[in-house]
């Protein structure tokens, strides 16, 4: 598999120079390993307090509001990054997305985006993914996890998965390349878990080897613990925060509810079984009751990825019976 790179052009201002040496060094780094898909800036230059990820010669910029920026400046912004991304690679206009979140989590926002072209398939380690970078918030991959992707490929191998709070199933798409036995995705939407399908069979993964259900995760865990059902590895990557009529609690908090998905987890697992829990809440803490009633291991910097400069964009965690 050969992955085709952009051109680079030469950059005048410090932004862009910073722009090339970043894609450049990046480049490098993960063309050994099939991918072209990642991060290529991450808020260096303090008047510039914005992320770029690069995806197969598109770019996706996220602009995070603060409560005083006013829609000058962030028009004045995305001039500013249009203009330099043109200067420093040869691409067109609609090659640019600009996204919009508000700072706090459960504020999040979504205005809008320009560009033309939405779907594309890109590569992480020769996986391929169907990537939409124009009609949601999110892309369909997230890109800070991919170390936690490699991670939970080795776990899984030859195991029997459970991957909850599935998404597009980048998770099980790894499971299963690495190997395992059989993994089963979980997630509450529609959308999702069409998604998922789609990834599946992009992967020409054996229909024998998956099931991907559309659930409530914590009704999930009852149902299959009630089924006597069990796991050798469970993946649990829930969001900070949810709200949907289609769970049962109508809210879903990752600080308030991890007890309780954790403790339901833990009773799937077979002998010797591990629970990889991920979440992105800066500021996530453990349960009391979980620290003391398992082995918790925090493995949250061993799975920052090439060009994060946020060491604490996650927090992951392997959790074993004791
Ligand atoms: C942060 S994303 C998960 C990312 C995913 N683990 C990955 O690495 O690609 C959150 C996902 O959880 C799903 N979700 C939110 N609340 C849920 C619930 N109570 N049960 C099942 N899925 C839920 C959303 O639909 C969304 O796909």
């Amino acid at each position: 598999m050969i992955l085709n790179f952009l051109k680079t052009k030469r950059g005048k201002d410090p932004f862009s120079i910073t722009l090339i040496n970043n894609y450049e060094n990046a480049k490098l780094f993960f063309s050994k390993n099939r991918t072209n898909c990642f991060r290529i800036y991450d808020k260096e230059i303090t008047q510039i307090p914005l992320t770029i990820d690069y995806y197969d010669g598109f770019f996706v910029i996220n602009h995070y509001w603060k409560q005083s920026s006013t829609e000058s400046d962030i028009e004045k912004l995305v001039k500013k990054v249009n203009s330099s991304i043109l200067e420093s690679f040869e691409v067109s206009q609609e090659n640019i997305f600009h996204k919009y979140r508000k700072i706090n989590y459960d504020k999040e926002l979504f205005l809008n985006s320009e560009g033309i072209s939405s779907f594309l398939t890109v590569y992480e380690s020769g996986i391929k993914f169907e990537v939409n970078l124009k009609d949601y918030l999110d892309t369909g991959i997230f890109l800070d996890h991919s170390p936690v992707r490699e991670i939970a490929m080795k776990l899984g191998k030859e195991k029997r998965v459970l991957n909850l709070f599935s998404y597009t199933s980048s998770f099980s798409l790894y499971v299963l390349k690495g190997g395992a036995k059989f993994c089963r995705s979980v997630d509450i939407s529609n959308t999702y878990v069409d998604w998922s399908r789609r990834n599946h069979i992009l992967n020409n993964i054996d229909k024998s080897l998956y099931e991907i259900r559309r659930d409530d995760c914590l009704n999930h865990l009852k149902f299959s613990n009630k089924k006597g059902e069990k796991f050798d590895f469970i993946i649990m990557d829930p969001p900070t925060f949810s709200r949907s009529k289609k769970i049962k609690k109508s809210v879903f908090n990752v600080q308030k509810d991890h007890v309780e998905m954790i403790n339901n987890g833990t009773n799937l697992l077979s002998e010797g079984g591990v629970i990889l829990f991920s979440n992105n809440l800066t500021t996530f803490k453990m349960d009391k009751q979980i620290l003391k009633e398992y082995i918790v291991k925090d493995i949250s910097e061993k799975t920052i990825p090439y060009g994060f400069k946020n060491k604490k964009i996650h927090k992951t965690f392997l959790i074993r019976k004791k």
